[in-house]
Formats: C-alpha cells, sequence, structure tokens
C-alpha cells in the first residue's frame, strides 16, 4: 500500500504558466519586458551579501514604507509571497470546508485551484457578452455560504476594469460578513478616470481588501512578492496562515527600493500604456476584436480558433498565452516585441 494523498487533488485543474520558448518573445505570463526598476537592482546587490540570515519574519521596513506610501495603518497591512500566496492566505483564513468562494470567470485562474485546495467550493459566475465583471451577478450568487468574493478588477485574462460607481453598488448589496478581496494585480496600468481605487475602497468599507503586487508593474515577478491592504482582524489573520519567512530578504529589499523609485514607475507604465493602444489600435485594424484594456495585455476572444492563433504565433516565434476554446491573452511588451506580435496576428488567417 502507498502513502495516501487527497483523491480530490486529482481533479485539481494545473495551474498554466506562460511558457517560455528559446529563441521566442515570450508575451505569455504579464511580465514587463523591461527588467526590474535601475534603481532596485542595486538594493537587490546589496541585500544578496546577506541571505546568509533569516529574512525579518515581520517584513518591518517594507510594511513601513507601505503603510507611509498608501498613507494607511501597519495593522492593516500583511505581505505575502507574492498576491497569489495573499489569495490562498485570503481563502484558508476564512474558508472552512464547505463554504463558497465566489469569482468572476474566466479570471485569474488561481481561483479554483486555491478555493478547491482549502476545500471550499467555487462559485463561478459568467463575464458579459462584452468579457466584463458582472457585478449584479456577482452579488446574486452570494449566498449564507459565501465568505469571500473575488474581484479581478482589471481582469485577467480580459483587461476590462469596473468602474467605480459599478463596485460602490455591487459592494452595498454584499452581506458585512463576506470579504470582498480587490484584486488589483495590474493596478498602476491603470489610466481611466472612472476606475476604482482598491486602498480608497478599503478605507471606507470594512468587509473590503485589496491585493497588489510587485510583480507586474514593478518588475519583480521572480522574487515574489505582494500585499494586502485589509480590515486590521483580516489582516492579522493574513500574517497567521503566513508560511514564515515566505517573503525573502532579496524581496523585501527589493519592494522597499522599488516603492521609492516613483518616477522610474511612471516612466515605465507610460510606454506600456502608449504601447497597449498602438497594439490594440493595429490589430482592430486588422479585424480583430479586443476589449477595451487598462493592464499590460490585450484579450482576443477568438473561441475555436485560439489554438490555431497559438500554433500561428508560436511558428512566428512569438509565445501568448491560449486558453482554448475561449481565448489569448498577449502581454504588451517592448515596441520591438509589440512589432512581433503584430506581424504574426497580420499573417494570420485562421
Ligand atoms: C489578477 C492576478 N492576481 C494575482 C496574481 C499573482 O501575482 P503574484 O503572485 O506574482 O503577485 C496575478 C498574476 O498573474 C494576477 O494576474
Amino acid at each position: 500500500m502507498s502513502v495516501r494523498v487527497r483523491a480530490d487533488l486529482d481533479s485539481l485543474p494545473a495551474y498554466v504558466a506562460g511558457r517560455t520558448v528559446p529563441g521566442s518573445t515570450k508575451l505569455a505570463s504579464n511580465e514587463v519586458s523591461r527588467g526590474p526598476l535601475p534603481s532596485v537592482v542595486e538594493a537587490v546587490t546589496h541585500a544578496a551579501h546577506r541571505v546568509h540570515r533569516y529574512p525579518d519574519m515581520g517584513a518591518t521596513e517594507l510594511v513601513d514604507s507601505l503603510a507611509k506610501h498608501l498613507d494607511v495603518a501597519t495593522e492593516r497591512i500583511a505581505v505575502g509571497c507574492g498576491s497569489v500566496a495573499l489569495c490562498q492566505q485570503i481563502v484558508q483564513a476564512l474558508c472552512s470546508p464547505g463554504d463558497e468562494v465566489v469569482f468572476p470567470w474566466r479570471s485569474f485562474e488561481a481561483y479554483p485551484i486555491l478555493t478547491r485546495v482549502a476545500g471550499a467550493n467555487e462559485v463561478r459566475v459568467p463575464l458579459t457578452e462584452d468579457h466584463e465583471l458582472d457585478p449584479d451577478a456577482l452579488a446574486d450568487a452570494i449566498t449564507d455560504n459565501t465568505r469571500v468574493v473575488f474581484v479581478c478588477t482589471p481582469n485577467n485574462p480580459t483587461a476590462t476594469t469596473l468602474h467605480e460607481r459599478q463596485l460602490e453598488e455591487f459592494l452595498s448589496r454584499v452581506p458585512s460578513d463576506v470579504l470582498v478581496v480587490l484584486d488589483e494585480a495590474y493596478r498602476e496600468f491603470v489610466d481611466d478616470p472612472q476606475a476604482p481605487d482598491g486602498v480608497e475602497f478599503t478605507r471606507r468599507w470594512d468587509n473590503v481588501a485589496c491585493l497588489r503586487t510587485f510583480s507586474k508593474a514593478y518588475g519583480l515577478a521572480g522574487l515574489r512578492v505582494g500585499y494586502a491592504v485589509a480590515p486590521p482582524h483580516v489582516a492579522e489573520a493574513l500574517r497567521k496562515v503566513y508560511i514564515p519567512f515566505s517573503v525573502n530578504a532579496v524581496a523585501q529589499a527589493a519592494a522597499v527600493a522599488s516603492l521609492e523609485a516613483g518616477d522610474e514607475l511612471e516612466r515605465r507604465c507610460a510606454e506600456v500604456i502608449s504601447e497597449r493602444t498602438r497594439v490594440r489600435d493595429r490589430l482592430l485594424e486588422l479585424g480583430y476584436r479586443v476589449p477595451p484594456t487598462q493592464a499590460n495585455f490585450v484579450w482576443l476572444p477568438l473561441g475555436e480558433r485560439t489554438g490555431a492563433f497559438n500554433e500561428h504565433c508560436l511558428n512566428n516565434r512569438v509565445v501568448v498565452r491560449a486558453f482554448p476554446g475561449d481565448g489569448a491573452r498577449v502581454t504588451v511588451g517592448t515596441p520591438e516585441e509589440n512589432d512581433i506580435l503584430l506581424s504574426a496576428a497580420a499573417s494570420f488567417s485562421g
């Protein structure tokens, strides 16, 4: 007889990471192409000299810097090994087996996995025909068993954002004992003035948490650090289920330095925003349907043609993220990388 592993894990969907194909341009993981912010590399090198020591378990300097940067109390902040870890910590801290986690679908593919790992039940709520979150349908899906609702805005992979007014209306329908998690992994790329600022919502609503990450705009995906702003007792619960030392010392130092590099971040985001407009406009010109994007990627709802588009891109040395039968998500890279994608898109006839 062999060691028994939980039988239900067999039915878990696998998390599919964007592929890296040597010699090809990778536009599959919503990373930024230009690397960490220049001033941050020095902080990383400096921190590397001290990696024989355990990291600061409370990430004190980082939490203090975030508190100052966001103007929130330290007790409302929790850090995690990437914001995906914080998603998991939230479900672990709030859900018992049988409780429900509501989320839009299609959305960030970790939500169903970590819900089921925690023994909770997933409730998927379809997007609208315009590939947007459907706040009314999300509110309708809440039951007495719901503990958490993930609201991914801008939504991965469709890139659309909710507006403040929609979010206010939605929140007014959510029971006060259900936590609404605004997953804002792409917040730094948002330029729509009507889009919500999750941190502001956490000031006004006692059942709202906001997740952000250093992986995307800040270019630290390989170091793994994100944070939550949450009601104090929720932040405390997140710290309780935190795997000790999982935000490593180099990541902490890099995140602190990143918060001090505001000008560099702004220049970087400005380039992504201008490139995403160029990429989307050209794709529309080529006849593709492309929902408006507030993130560093575009969504091509190609349906049954997704597989063929993916193959065609691979043959043209560009890797996109395909969701078979549904669509392809393409990260906005440098102008040169985007040109490679656009030329592949232009020659696709599938
Ligand atoms: C919506 C969303 N949330 C969270 C994450 C997790 O990012 P990380 O764990 O790198 O902070 C991602 C990454 O792709 C994402 O798209």
